[in-house]
């Protein structure tokens, strides 16, 4: 009975999976979760969650108030391609290839929100 149990579960679960229910992976759009795995080990300040573990490891700078300084807009083009905003983003990747269009916009909107 259990075993039956089990393997229901585990089809439903497939299906699940299938269906795109599960939110995370290449479909996942909360801005948070998005920043935690391809941000924060260059923005996150040394002893944040995701962040580097030394102090002072850090590459990039503090986001935390980067809402006072650019857009939504302006974030979604550099967050897609830094070069088409700065002629020498140095270490900061494009993510144009990486995330969707929808994830870039999800970012960009709570990144404009940090004031
Ligand atoms: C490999 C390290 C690295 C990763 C990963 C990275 N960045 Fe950056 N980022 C940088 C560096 C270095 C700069 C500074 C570029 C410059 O102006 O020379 C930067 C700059 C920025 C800026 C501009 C700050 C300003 O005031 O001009 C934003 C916004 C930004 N990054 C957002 C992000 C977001 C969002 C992600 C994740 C999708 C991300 N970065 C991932 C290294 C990184």
């Amino acid at each position: 009975m259990l075993g039956r149990c089990v393997a229901v579960y585990a089809l439903f679960a497939c299906f699940c999976v299938l269906a795109g229910c599960g939110k995370s992976g290449p479909t996942e759009t909360s801005p948070q979760v998005l920043y935690d795995q391809h941000c924060a080990k260059c923005h996150a300040r040394a002893g944040e969650p995701g962040g580097p573990p030394k102090i002072g490891g850090s590459k990039g700078p503090n986001l935390a108030k980067i809402g006072t300084e650019h857009d939504a807009e302006w974030l979604t083009a550099y967050i897609r391609d830094p070069k088409s905003k700065k002629p020498d983003p140095k270490l900061m990747p494009a993510f144009g290839g990486t995330l969707t269009e929808e994830q870039i916009q999800s970012l960009a909107g709570w990144l404009a929100a940090r004031k």
